[in-house]
């Protein structure tokens, strides 16, 4: 629906932009934003009287004993909080956040997807693509280094969330201007008073609510967590098999959890991420380098995030480049197509974890493990955080 809808309201836009400004539009990013300064969209936000509860979900116990506790990234100084958190959504899905007025956050993190985009590459406020592939936010507060983009280049949530507003594909606006701009919309005073106790609208402000609103997607609701409710303490999630699982999914559960597979070796826990950026072989030479990029390490070449897989099955196409369409071909990369490079990770080897002579696993699998697999991972899917009111846009009827 948004892929339809966005090509046409940018040629509106470019139609009205011809007419008064044309030699305007597109050329500088900074030029731009002057002229649009007074252009705003002021639909009203629909919200409830009582903000929704963000900040104590409840949440099931293994979520409040380590390993999970140990890997929240909340800041002591930005605690989410529900009136935080109503801000954030606000902000998170308003257009009037992009130089244009066309594209919000959730232009391109999408609610039914996983707060991720169907695209390949998302398309920015001039219809621009994007370097990489946009990510799903679920467990966003729980990635244990607390960095943020696929390179890892965002040393905090709070500094991420303003770069996509700056990014001159992306969003295209400047900071200061976004300010001014959010000061005319009439609806905000109220929200920046009853988040952060007085009106006045700043930078950091946005950062906080907008971080906030981000932390507080927790999925919880999966098939995976009913499953969960029936271990008993001192229980292998992986060899016990979950009454609500069928077949398949329980077998997937064994697979993925096995030394046959080694995939919770990085996508552990029950939050199914990793202490940090890790090669998965998926090409020799590398477009780009990831985490190598930022470092410039070399030893840091084809290193990416390892995102939580919860709503996986939500958030195709896969990988930092989206170059596969389904779980299926991600299944098959890690059984037969891993490639040699220099810095694979150790568990996705055969024999030294170091070394020149790089092994990668052929996992072998057969055709009933391989959609074993895939049944499993879309057990992670969470349908109550897919319609939630309180992740959903505010700006809709
Ligand atoms: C034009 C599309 C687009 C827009 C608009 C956009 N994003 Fe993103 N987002 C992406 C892409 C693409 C990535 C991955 C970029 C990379 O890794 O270099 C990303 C990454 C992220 C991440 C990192 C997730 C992680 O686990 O590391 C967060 C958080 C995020 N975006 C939040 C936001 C917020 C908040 C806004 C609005 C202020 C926003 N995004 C606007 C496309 C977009
Ligand atoms: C050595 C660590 C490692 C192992 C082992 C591993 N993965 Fe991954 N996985 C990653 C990394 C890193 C990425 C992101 C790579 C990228 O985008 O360049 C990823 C990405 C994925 C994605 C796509 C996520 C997205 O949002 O696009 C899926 C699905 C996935 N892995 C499933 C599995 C399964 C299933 C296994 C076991 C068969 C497995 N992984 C084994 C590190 C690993």
């Amino acid at each position: 629906m948004r892929q339809k809808l966005l090509p046409l309201l940018l040629m509106l836009f470019t139609f009205t932009a011809c007419q008064d400004e044309f030699e305007e539009f597109g050329v500088l990013t900074d030029e731009l934003d002057e002229t649009e300064e007074q252009t705003t969209i002021s639909v009203r936000p629909h919200l409830p009287d009582e903000p929704y509860n963000y900040a104590n979900p409840l949440l099931p116990n293994y979520f409040n004993a380590p390993p999970i506790q140990g890997q929240i990234n909340t800041p002591d100084n930005n605690p989410v909080t529900d009136w935080g958190a109503t801000l954030g959504r606000v902000l998170f899905y308003d257009k009037n956040m992009s130089a244009n007025n066309t594209l919000s956050c959730a232009s391109c993190h999408q609610q039914v997807a996983g707060f991720s985009d169907p695209l390949a590459f998302s398309l920015g406020f001039e219809g621009e693509i994007t370097g990489r592939n946009s990510m799903g936010l679920a467990q966003a507060a729980y990635y244990p280094n607390g960095r943020f983009f696929w390179d890892e280049r965002a040393e905090t949530l709070e500094d991420q969330v303003l770069m996509p507003i700056q990014d001159h594909i992306e969003m295209g606006m400047d900071l200061n201007i976004l300010v001014a701009k959010l000061n005319t919309l009439d609806y905000y005073p109220e929200l920046f008073n009853q988040a952060f106790g007085s009106e006045a609208i700043n930078t950091q402000r946005i950062s906080r609510a907008l971080s906030q609103f981000v932390r507080s997607m927790i999925s919880f609701n999966s098939k995976f967590d009913e499953g969960m409710a029936n271990l008993q303490p001192g229980q292998n999630i992986g060899n016990t098999p979950f009454s609500n699982f069928t077949g398949l999914e329980n077998l997937g559960k064994v697979l993925f959890f096995s030394p046959q597979t080694n995939c919770a070796t990085c996508h552990g826990t029950t939050n199914f991420t990793a202490p940090g950026a890790r090669n998965n072989g998926l090409d020799l030479v590398y477009e780009d380098n990831g985490l190598g990029l930022v470092t410039g390490n070399p030893q840091d070449n084809g290193l990416f995030k390892v995102n939580s897989l919860r709503n996986v099955a939500a958030t195709a196409p896969y990988m930092h480049d989206g170059r596969f369409a389904t779980l299926a071909e991600v299944i098959e990369h890690y059984n037969s197509g891993v490639q040699p490079h220099p810095n694979l990770s150790p568990t996705l080897r055969v024999g030294p974890p170091q070394g020149p002579n790089v092994m990668p696993r052929q996992l072998n699998l057969t055709q009933m493990q391989k959609e074993a697999l895939v049944a499993f991972l879309e057990t992670l899917s969470d349908e109550v955080m897919a319609e939630d009111e309180k992740f959903s846009d505010p700006f809709s009827e």
